[in-house]
């Protein structure tokens, strides 16, 4: 059997014991999608978001990418923070880092990545927007880590920096945006940065005409 076909196969039990266990389980989760959170995650395949949160179908609406960025010409991304915020109204939305990011790890060296470069410049600017902090660290690993936390922390501003989530804030008063970091040791979130809905930036990213 190829190693593909597995996956076929294993979802088919799925359907069936789900189906066991609540014969209208389908048929509920056809017509509406009500999600309470946004998840902005890594694509590690090691940080499953409905896995790690105990979360079912419906209940979390996802983008991943290499290091959980919000980088706003990402049309990808604002347009499934659009979705979620506007139409899906989501209360929560969660960047979810993780230590060990591939990442993280390869913005913080010098090598020559091709296309991946444009995608995690935007890490390095982390990295230069806290240079004391990290440069201060004396052990490599300890520095990756804490610069995992700040770019998740930045990713976070990020949101708040996007009129989507400055003019939802004004009109419902949400979402609140939650900055956590997983480590793949123990399987356990870190909250690193709350913002709640409302919170003040730097006034310079604030619109006042929304
Ligand atoms: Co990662």
């Amino acid at each position: 059997m190829n190693s593909y076909e597995r996956l076929l196969l294993e979802n088919k039990a799925w359907a069936i014991e789900k189906l066991n266990d609540d014969p209208d389980y389908f048929k509920r989760l056809v017509d509406v999608q009500t999600p309470d959170f946004l998840w902005i995650g890594c694509s590690d395949s090691r940080v499953p978001a409905n896995e790690i949160t105990g979360t079912q179908p419906g209940e979390i609406f996802v983008h991943r990418n290499i290091a959980n960025m919000v980088i706003h010409t990402d049309l990808n991304l604002l347009s499934v923070l659009q979705y979620a915020v506007e139409v899906l109204k989501v209360k929560h939305i969660i960047v979810c880092g993780h230590y060990g990011c591939g990442g993280v790890k390869a913005a913080m060296t010098n090598h020559n990545f091709g296309i991946i470069n444009k995608w995690i410049r935007n890490i390095k600017d982390v990295h230069r927007f806290h240079r004391e902090e990290i440069d201060a660290i004396d052990d490599q690993d300890a520095q990756v880590n804490r610069m995992i936390e700040l770019n998740v922390q930045e990713q976070v501003l990020n949101l708040a920096k996007t009129s989507i989530i400055q003019k939802s804030w004004k009109e419902r008063q949400g979402p609140d945006l939650h900055g956590w970091v997983y480590d793949l040791h123990d399987g356990l979130v870190k909250p690193i940065y709350e913002m709640n809905a409302g919170t003040h930036i730097d006034e310079i990213y604030e619109f006042d005409d929304l």
